[in-house]
């Protein structure tokens, strides 16, 4: 898949799905690059999987702006999507269209943010000036405090209502990509179908344009928060471990290293 988003659009016309998967460094967005992915998002999921809080509030700005860098290093086909953190776009308009361009220059080639009608102008506003946009609703873990923990949303008939009056507010203003996290599969269904941008699902079952995972959740190294959507391709802790175990066992035995 290119980075040319218009080969998104065709994609989703085509009814071709799409993967995308985080990273924060140079070594495993060389790999998700080399393994085909189509879109790598360097996520402030890292607050979590990364630096081990227990929510994405404190990442910062330069936080992202320095994986962005590192991960756009080892991008060559995938689409490079980085997140506004909580703090960087809020405030208005400006406020996002300068935190939006300091990750477009690291190497981004599409920024996300998260929220709801607030956003729309803010959506429209960087879409007008060459910034391109994707919206993530639903459970958008920046308002954890506000749901009260990590909670899926869009259950109530109302709650619903507004997630696709959203999802159909951000595509007019210019979103290209609209992400929804923890809602119904056939919300998230009927959303991909009324909206011409193409949608990225995760928790939000098999009816999206495309999924995503975050990194440790696929490789089997989150050792702690692991949503019941995700899935595990590899144990990897569990490898990883025994490896620096072996490592151990043999400078106490001396088998490593040999003369
Ligand atoms: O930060 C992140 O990794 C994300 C994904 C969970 C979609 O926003």
């Amino acid at each position: 898949m290119s980075k040319n988003l218009g080969a998104w659009d065709k994609a989703k016309r085509d009814g071709r799905k799409m993967s995308m998967i985080t990273a924060y460094d140079y070594p495993f967005a060389r790999m998700a690059d080399a393994a085909g992915i189509d879109a790598i998002l360097v996520g402030d999921s890292l607050g979590m999987v990364v630096a081990g809080d227990a929510d994405t509030l404190r990442v910062s700005l330069e936080q992202i702006e320095y994986h962005t860098r590192i991960v756009a290093k080892g991008v060559q086909k995938a689409l490079l999507m980085s997140d506004l953190p909580f703090g960087s776009y809020e405030q208005s308009p400006a406020q996002a269209l300068a935190s939006a361009t300091r990750l477009i220059k690291a190497g981004a080639d599409i920024v996300k943010l998260e929220g709801g009608e607030a956003m729309v102008e803010t959506v429209a506003y960087l879409s007008a000036r060459a910034v391109p946009v994707c919206a993530h609703i639903g459970l958008t873990p920046q308002y954890v405090r506000q749901f009260g923990g990590f909670k899926r949303q869009g259950k109530t008939p109302e709650g619903a209502a507004r997630l696709l009056q959203d999802a159909i507010a951000f595509a007019e203003a210019g979103a290209r990509i609209v992400l929804m996290e923890a809602i119904p599969s056939p919300l998230a269904t009927e959303i991909t179908q009324r909206i011409a941008a193409p949608t990225i699902g995760i928790g939000a079952g098999p009816g999206t344009d495309g999924q995503v995972l975050v990194l440790h959740d696929v490789l089997g190294l989150n050792q702690d928060h692991v949503p019941a959507f995700a899935k595990a391709y590899l144990d990897g802790a569990k490898l990883i471990q025994q490896a620096m175990a072996d490592y151990a066992d043999d400078v106490r035995s001396v088998k490593f290293p040999t003369s």
